[in-house]
C-alpha cells in the first residue's frame, strides 16, 4: 500500500487511517461485500499498532460503512448505498478465486509485502541486486547522451533490431553462443521468456521436468497452464542425465527445463560433461531443454561458464537470459534464442499480449550492453557479489556455524543453507521478520524441508553482519 498516514499531522492516526478507508470505500475500491484487509496486516504495512486499525475500524463500524463477519473480518456493508432500486453488485469475491491464473505462493505474497512495505527489513529474499551493484553512473551518462532518433511507435514483434545486434554480439562474447538477430526475440525479463515458451509450445495435460528445488518449483504459471510437472533433483554437479532418460520412458515429458549455471537456489553448477551428455539426450529422444540463464556471467573465476547453448548445434535448446542479474531487474529486459518457426510463434504472441517491447528500456539497454563501461561494470560485478557472498558465509560461520550447512556457491547470487536439526519452518520464518530480516524459505523453491535461502545480492553491504546476527538469534530461539 503506498499510502502512509502522516505522523506529525494533528489528525490523529487512526482518523486519517479511517479516513482512508472510508474513500476508497466510497471509490468503489472496496465494494460492498467485500473484505478490508485484516487489522494485523492493515497494521504491518501503515507501520502503526494494531490498536490503532481497530480504532480505525470501529470508526466505520459506527458510521455503518462496515459491519464485522464472524470468521470473516471487517466487511463493507451491503447497505452502503441505503434503499432503492435491488442492486446487484458484481461478486468481485468470487470472480477473484475463480480465475484459471494461480494465485502465488502465499509465502511469496507475504515477502513482496513486507519488502515494499517496509524500510528497516534487511533483505535476504530478493534475487535482484543492491544499489551498490547495479551500474548506475554508466545508466546515467547514457541516459544523458541519449538522442531520440527513432520512431516512437509500437517496436518490430521480436524487439528492437539494434538491440538484437548488440545481444547477439554480446552472447558471442561473454557466452560463447552464436546466433544471428532473427533468432532473438526481446521479453519482460526471463519470467515472461518461460510464460512465452509455456503458452505457446506446450498444453493443458502435457508433462515437463523441472529442478527440485528450483525458480521454475516457486512459480505456479505452470500449473495455471494445466502442466504436470515432474521433479530432477540437482547434486553438485547439476542434474543427473539418466535421470532425464528415465523420467522420460515413465511419463514423455515434452520439455525439460533447466538453470544449470550458479542454479536458483542451490548455487550449484552443472559439469561439463553432465552438459555435453545432456544435449546428446535432447537430440536422441528429441526432448526440448529450456535453459534458463540468469547467472553464467557472476562467475567469480576468471573464465566464465559456458552456457549449454553454447553446444547446441541442432537447435534443441531454448535459450533465456535477462540484465536482471547482471545490470538492473527494473529494466525488464530479458530474451529468448531458439528457432526460427519458435522465434516467430512467440513473437506472434507476444504481439498480441502488449503489442511489443517498450522501447525506452530497449534503446537504454543496447547502449548498455554496447558501451565500453559495461565490461568494467561486469568485473565490478563479480568482484562485488563476490564480497557480499564472502561475508554471508563469515557471518553465517561465526554465528549458528554448528547449526546449519551449505555449499559455497563460486557464482550467482544465492546462497542455500540446510539446518542440521529439526524446526518450525514458519516460526523461524515469522521470528526473523519480527527481527526485521527476511529471507526465502525453502519450501517457497522445493519440496524438501528445512532449508532457506539467503540472497546476497540485494543486502547492502553495511546490512550483511546483521541480518546474520538477527537470522542467528530467531534460529536459536526457534529451535529451543
Ligand atoms: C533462474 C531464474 N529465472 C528467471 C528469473 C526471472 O528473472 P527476470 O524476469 O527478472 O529476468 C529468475 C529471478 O530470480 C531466476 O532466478
Amino acid at each position: 500500500m503506498e499510502w502512509k498516514p502522516n505522523k506529525v499531522e494533528s489528525v490523529p492516526i487512526y482518523k486519517q487511517i479511517a479516513d482512508y478507508m472510508e474513500t476508497r470505500i466510497m471509490n468503489g475500491e472496496y465494494p460492498s461485500g467485500s473484505c478490508l484487509p485484516s487489522e494485523r496486516f492493515l497494521a504491518a504495512e501503515l507501520g502503526v499498532n494494531r490498536g490503532t486499525v481497530i480504532a480505525a475500524y470501529d470508526e466505520l463500524l459506527a458510521s455503518g460503512l462496515v459491519k464485522k463477519v464472524k470468521g470473516i473480518g471487517t466487511v463493507v456493508s451491503q447497505a452502503l448505498w441505503g434503499e432503492g432500486p435491488q442492486k446487484r453488485i458484481p461478486n468481485w469475491g468470487q470472480y477473484v478465486k475463480s480465475g484459471f491464473f494461480q494465485i502465488n505462493n502465499p509465502i511469496n505474497q507475504q515477502i513482496y509485502q513486507i519488502i515494499q512495505s517496509r524500510d528497516h527489513v534487511i533483505n535476504f529474499a530478493i534475487g535482484e541486486l543492491a544499489p551498490d551493484l547495479q551500474p548506475v553512473k554508466l545508466m546515467q551518462d547514457i541516459h544523458r547522451s541519449m538522442e531520440i532518433n527513432d520512431y516512437l511507435g509500437y517496436e518490430h514483434m521480436q524487439g528492437n533490431i539494434k538491440l538484437r545486434e548488440t545481444i547477439s554480439a554480446h552472447l558471442r562474447k561473454y557466452r560463447r553462443i552464436e546466433t544471428t538477430p532473427s533468432s532473438i526475440i526481446i521479453t519482460s525479463g526471463a519470467q515472461q521468456a518461460l510464460h512465452l515458451i509455456i503458452q505457446c509450445l506446450l498444453k493443458p495435460g502435457d508433462a515437463i521436468a523441472i529442478e527440485d528445488p528450483s525458480y521454475a518449483y516457486s512459480l505456479p504459471i505452470f500449473h495455471s497452464a494445466g502442466l504436470k510437472t515432474f521433479l530432477l533433483s540437482p547434486g553438485r554437479e547439476g542434474i543427473d542425465p539418466d535421470e532425464i532418460i528415465s523420467l522420460y520412458k515413465r511419463t514423455r515429458v515434452k520439455m525439460v527445463f533447466l538453470n544449470p549455471t550458479y542454479q536458483n537456489p542451490t548455487g550449484t553448477t552443472m559439469s561439463e560433461e553432465r552438459r555435453k551428455k545432456i544435449i546428446e539426450i535432447s537430440t536422441q529422444y528429441g526432448i526440448p531443454i529450456v535453459e534458463d540463464d540468469p547467472y553464467s556471467i557472476t562467475g567469480f573465476q576468471e573464465q566464465a561458464i559456458a552456457p549449454l547453448k553454447s553446444l547446441d548445434r541442432d537447435g534443441a535448446i531454448l535459450y533465456i537470459s535477462s540484465l536482471s542479474k547482471i545490470a538492473a531487474s527494473g529494466l525488464r529486459i530479458g530474451w529468448i534464442v531458439g528457432p526460427q518457426p519458435v522465434i516467430d510463434r512467440l513473437a506472434d504472441a507476444k504481439q498480441q499480449i502488449d503489442f511489443g517491447h517498450p522501447n525506452y528500456p530497449q534503446w537504454i539497454s543496447e547502449r548498455l550492453l554496447a558501451s565500453e563501461g559495461f565490461d568494467v561494470h561486469i568485473s565490478q560485478l563479480r568482484a562485488g557479489l563476490r564480497d557480499k557472498r564472502d561475508r554471508v558465509v563469515e557471518a553465517l560461520r561465526s554465528e549458528i556455524g554448528s547449526y546449519i550447512e551449505f555449499i559455497e556457491p563460486q557464482g550467482g547470487i544465492h546462497l542455500w543453507c540446510g539446518l542440521k536439526g529439526e524446526c518450525d519452518e514458519h516460526a523461524l520464518f515469522r521470528e526473523s521478520i519480527q527481527n526485521g530480516v527476511i529471507f526465502a524459505p525453502g519450501t517457497t523453491l522445493g519440496s524438501k524441508k528445512g532449508f532457506m535461502r539467503f540472497t546476497y545480492s540485494r543486502t547492502e553491504t553495511q546490512d550483511i553482519r546483521e541480518g546474520i546476527r538477527r537470522f542467528a538469534d530467531a534460529l536459536k530461539r526457534v529451535m529451543k
